[in-house]
């Protein structure tokens, strides 16, 4: 049976579960759904939701995962043995795969650009050409067929490598690289002429605009982007050891993801309204809009390349953790190699991928059913799970642990110590009382209304 793994500090797991969230949905997916859903206004409610929803959930999920020390199934199969729990555990896993099969399409266009920038093909490209070029390419099946394989066998690669060499080594040298080439970005945009206007449509709420749909896609996309609702968060807290502060971990990571997501919109909308570009031009944004500045920009040619290579390897430090998920079930409860099973699973995943390629209508039925649908029945039993069935007493022990609330060496005083904390108090009131009414709500949207994002 192979050893279970383990990350080799908190800053690596900080840095690999960060790479989890940070993926397209920050820098692709979060600027075209507030473009399309009237910017500041969307961009408040995000935020809102991030701290008051996502965040207490993604507590909840990392204490799950390392109290057990399991992937999703063993995690529910461990504290409440032989009940139905487990079936949520399930979906996760089989979420894992579906999403990783839609993902790995969008991921495939990153691959794409990033050849296209490097062969010098963005380099005069203008407003005008840019929706063009990316129509034909997304419309070429045999290169998005080719695009997708590329992809997938690089997240298998990494995921076969196992946790600490692998999945935390990359995401330790590549977040921080992808950080600072959007530092660069973020002066070029700010400095581009109308970028005020953009940063106007950006940042300004205008609550005249306010609707349900509205509301749901940012508790929606809050969810997405902290990676929640199918067990990655389970998976990587579940390697991560007793001495480290879960909280403070759990914190840095959702400042992170949220700070990545801000900074990608703080690029992206000066660029659209300095080119007179259509905020609101769905998930072709920011393929279409960021090469024509690019091509304009002195340095250009080399900054386009870097921002593809990186968005590339952004959108692997995501897909490594939706394929992570399956892997580790499959590993821990079936006994398979990691090899083996990152190879079985990716392939499942591929095949799934090649029609959500070349089929628009098929990729949104996969995100409206797994994206949507699955992540916020998933996201909803894991916080009643934690909250109600573990109970939320429970994890604030788990919470405790690693954290300086447990300097005091008898039981007795730890649970004191922990209950006088705010942090934790405010965390379980929300979880049990606030989170699982807002999740029942975004179903009723997605169930009832119809409402996708
Ligand atoms: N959060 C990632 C992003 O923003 C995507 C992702 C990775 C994800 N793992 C997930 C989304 C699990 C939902 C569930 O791109």
């Amino acid at each position: 049976m192979e050893k279970r793994g383990k990350w080799g500090s908190k800053f690596g797991f900080i840095l690999a579960a960060s790479g989890s969230a940070i993926g397209l949905g920050n820098i692709w997916r979060f600027p075209y759904t507030a473009g399309e859903n009237g910017g500041g206004l969307f961009v408040m409610l995000y935020l809102i939701a991030i701290v008051c929803i996502a965040l207490p959930v993604l507590i909840a999920a990392v204490s799950l995962g390392r109290h057990t020390g399991k992937n999703p199934v063993g995690a529910f199969e461990s504290i409440k043995p032989g009940s139905n729990w487990k079936l949520v555990g399930y979906l996760g896993v089989g979420t894992g795969v579906m999403i990783l099969s839609f993902y790995a399409v969008i991921a495939g266009w990153t691959v794409g650009y990033f050849f296209k920038a490097v062969t010098g093909q963005l380099n005069n490209i203008t407003n005008k050409t840019a929706p063009e070029t990316f129509s034909n390419f997304i419309s070429d099946s045999y290169l998005q067929t080719g695009l997708i394989i590329v992809f997938i066998l690089l997240t298998i690669f990494i995921v076969s490598k196992g946790v600490s060499s692998g999945i935390e080594v990359f995401s330790k040298v590549m977040m921080p690289i992808l950080f600072v080439i959007l530092i660069v970005l973020l002066i070029r945009s700010l400095t581009l002429k109308n970028a005020a206007e953009g940063l106007k449509y950006y940042l300004e709420p205008d609550t005249s605009k306010m609707s349900f749909k509205i509301a749901i896609a940012a508790l929606g996309q809050a969810f997405f982007s902290l990676s929640l609702g199918m067990g990655t968060m389970i998976t990587y807290g579940s390697y991560l050891k007793k001495k480290e502060d879960l909280l403070s971990s759990s914190l840095w990571i959702a400042f992170f993801d949220t700070s990545i997501a801000f900074l990608a919109g703080l690029i992206i909308f000066p660029a659209i309204f300095s080119q007179n570009m259509d905020p609101a031009g769905g998930p072709g944004l920011v393929f279409q809009v960021l090469p024509v500045i690019f091509a304009k920009m002195p340095g250009g040619y080399v900054f386009g390349s870097l921002f593809f290579a990186l968005l590339m390897i952004a959108a692997l430090t995501s897909s490594i953790s939706m394929l992570e998920v399956p892997v580790s079930f499959a590993i821990d409860e079936k006994k398979f190699s990691r090899k083996k099973a990152s190879i079985l699973i990716g392939g499942i995943a591929l095949i799934f991928a090649i029609p959500s390629a070349l089929s628009d209508n098929f990729l949104g039925i996969m995100n409206y059913v797994w994206g949507n649908l699955s992540l916020s029945i998933g996201a909803l039993f894991i916080a009643i799970f934690v909250a109600y069935i573990w109970k939320s007493e429970n994890a604030l022990i788990e919470l405790a642990e690693g954290s300086n609330l447990l300097e005091y060496p008898d039981a007795g005083e730890r649970f004191f110590s922990y209950k006088k904390n705010r942090k934790m108090v405010l965390w379980k009131i929300t979880l049990k009382y606030i989170v699982p009414v807002f999740i029942l709500v975004i179903l009723i949207g997605i169930v009832f209304l119809g409402i996708e994002f």
